[in-house]
């Protein structure tokens, strides 16, 4: 009798156990469609950042929040893909901005499943920007240890309700780059919001297209997180007020309102350029920037059509608190061709954009105060 239930026993732990794999095998196939997708997300999401040296587009895994092809058929915007090639070795150290893996800070004060609040507006107001040349490495000492790799926080004791990308086009601006990281990580500290600081510099050869760098820190930023929000920022602006939230509404903010060298003033209404907001479905909607525009203007006008185009508003803060510093630069030359461009652009939109953009990464490096990229613009310049 005890004989024949142990062996009775052990079947049915056998079948049992089989059963269990079976059901687990099956599951994860179903999962995997469903809920699993998320788990598989989150495993690309992970290792985004691990890129193969010699990867020539095949290598670079695929970005986990790609362009959502639901918004693209509604506007009508063809779902080609961008053309990147990445030559990088990227050195990240940690996963930016992986909520699902933050570790609470056992010294804050507050529980972290409570929720960010904006600032509130009496709280703020003027604020005098720090305009003294420091060299990167004292500002990187400074500000280092509050933020993590790449430039990257989020706030220790709440949830943040906002996780910005904040993308700046670059080149030959090292001075003005040291000025606006001390200034714009305390402000943008105090606003309670999870954001991470993305350098897009070009490479020397062609003329600086300020609009493809923003694409371009558009698909790469959203290889690291999936971004809600994304703030366009060029690096001569400094913020002279903290009630200037940088946050995404819901249609698309021009946060430079009134710059000290356009005398504060508004310089015309659909003017979006120096720094704006949208969020990812605004950028979506309207395919990003346009790639046509080399040397300097028009590119902010043309978003402008876009926006347009696609039925949304530019929105602004009041005059008194959208205000901005320009750091002193040459005058660049403006592109002759810009009016053109402007005028052809409107029937470009669904050809020109982050559905066209050609590009390579020559360098990825995440660096204490910011995440930095070298890429070279391929598409022509020979047109526009
Ligand atoms: C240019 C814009 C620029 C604006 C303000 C316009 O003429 O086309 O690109 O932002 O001037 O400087
Ligand atoms: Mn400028």
């Amino acid at each position: 009798m005890m004989v024949i239930s142990k062996v009775n026993l052990l079947r049915l732990l056998g079948a049992a156990v089989c059963l269990l794999l079976l059901l687990n095998f099956v599951g994860f196939r179903t999962s995997a469609d469903g809920d699993g997708a998320s788990i598989r997300i989150r495993r690309v999401h992970k290792y985004a950042h691990i890129y193969n040296r010699n990867s020539t587009g095949g290598g670079l895994p695929a970005a986990p929040l790609a362009p959502s092809s639901v918004l693209n058929q509604e506007q009508g915007i063809r779902n080609s893909t961008p053309t990147v090639s990445v030559i990088a070795l990227a050195n990240f150290t940690s996963i930016p901005q992986d909520l699902s893996t933050h570790k609470p800070n056992p010294n804050a004060a507050a529980p972290l499943h409570v929720n960010c609040t904006d600032p509130d507006p009496r709280d703020g107001g003027p604020i005098t920007p720090n305009t003294t040349l420091e060299s990167l490495d004292i500002i990187e000492a400074e500000l280092g240890p509050l933020l993590h790799p790449g430039g990257a926080y989020q706030p220790e004791d709440c949830l943040a309700k906002h996780h910005v990308a904040i993308v700046v086009p670059f080149r030959d601006r090292y001075a003005h780059l040291s000025v606006f990281l001390r200034n714009i990580h305390p402000f943008l500290m105090k606003q309670r919001i999870a954001y991470r600081i993305f350098i897009v510099e070009q490479t020397n050869g062609k003329p600086f297209n300020r609009a493809a760098m923003m694409n371009i820190g558009y698909l790469e930023a959203l290889k690291l997180y999936q971004w809600d929000c994304f703030i366009f920022h060029d690096v001569d602006l400094l913020p002279l007020d903290d009630r200037n939230l940088y946050n995404c509404p819901r249609q698309p903010r021009h946060m430079s309102v009134a710059i000290d060298t356009l005398n504060f003033k508004l310089p015309y209404r659909t003017i979006f350029g120096g720094v704006s907001a949208m969020t990812r479905q605004h950028f979506q909607a309207v395919n990003g920037f346009s790639n046509s525009f080399f040397g300097w203007g028009g590119e902010d006008d043309d978003m402008s059509n876009r926006l347009k185009h696609a039925n949304l508003f530019i929105s602004r803060y009041p005059i008194n608190i959208a205000r901005y510093m320009m750091l002193k630069h040459q005058k660049e030359k403006a592109n002759p061709k810009r009016f053109e461009n402007l005028q052809n652009g409107m029937g470009k939109i669904e050809m020109d954009g982050i559905n066209s953009i050609k590009y390579s990464i020559y360098s990825i490096k995440e660096f204490p105060t910011f995440t930095w990229y070298l890429a070279e613009l391929k598409n022509s310049d020979k047109k526009s």
